[in-house]
């Protein structure tokens, strides 16, 4: 695990892109995995000025993202499909057909989780994969306790990560309690991961992540284990390291 501690959110958000930038110069054909949630926009909105810059494009690229709200169409608002559409997908130029969200409202969500897994395989697996990191050490959906070689499933959201959610969603509107989310397994098998991680919300899960034991109570801390991450931290989320 490589930790870079940046002077602040937005020098993460441009190391991020440079890391995708050389992925894609690498590979225009690479499978990205990518997340939902507020520290990954800035790089989402620098790839796109980039990508409007001629510097980069997605026209061979693929995508996954790591999860998505159960029992939420796909055309709500706050579903992380019309998130993914909103923040990258719709300013950018990768086919809407090689996208892929998991299907939060499938009949049979156990079928959909089934399914996304061979999707990945058959798209040759993730190249590089993006993440954020829950206060709690989340990683994808895959809250503390999850299975450390889980697959993309259903799981049920703590307290701790619906009350983080709330700020999307409109006082006494219903909001989901249970995701899809490629499992931690799933993640492990990425070939390059870049997690981001600003502000001081964060750093007592950086620490559990970097320096604490590898453990099912912090599920970012398995990427301890995984031979090519990056952690890019601005020095709010670093201020906890030793
Ligand atoms: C989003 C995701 C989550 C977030 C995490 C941090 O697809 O999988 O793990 O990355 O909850 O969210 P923010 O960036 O909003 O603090």
């Amino acid at each position: 695990m490589k930790v870079v501690i940046l002077d602040n959110p937005a020098a993460v958000a441009h190391y991020g892109a440079d890391l995708f930038q050389q992925q894609l110069a690498r590979k225009p054909a690479s499978v990205l995995g990518l997340a939902t949630g507020s520290t990954p926009v800035s790089l989402y909105r620098e790839l796109i000025a980039r990508h409007r810059a001629g510097l980069l494009g997605f026209g061979e690229v693929r995508s996954f993202n790591l999860d998505e709200y159960l029992d939420l169409p796909a055309t709500h608002p706050q579903s992380y499909r019309q998130f993914m559409q909103r923040e990258f997908f719709d300013h950018i130029d990768i086919a809407p057909g090689n996208t892929r969200v998991p299907a939060g409202d499938a009949a049979d969500p156990i079928a959909a989780c089934e399914d996304y897994e061979r999707a990945i395989v058959d798209a040759g697996g993730i190249d590089i994969q993006l993440l954020g990191i829950g206060r709690n050490g989340h990683i994808g959906f895959n809250e503390p306790t999850s299975c450390l070689a889980s697959r993309t499933r259903v799981k049920t959201l703590t307290r701790e990560t619906i009350d983080d959610n709330a700020r999307f969603f409109r006082a006494g509107e219903p909001q989901p309690h249970m995701a899809i989310t490629m499992g931690i397994g799933t993640i492990m098998e990425s070939r390059l991961v870049v997690l981001l991680a600003t502000g001081e919300s964060k750093a007592a899960a950086v620490k559990a992540m970097v320096e604490g034991p590898v453990s099912a109570w912090c599920p970012a801390s398995i990427l301890q284990m995984h031979p090519a991450t990056v952690v890019l931290v601005d020095e709010d989320a670093a201020s906890h390291l030793s």
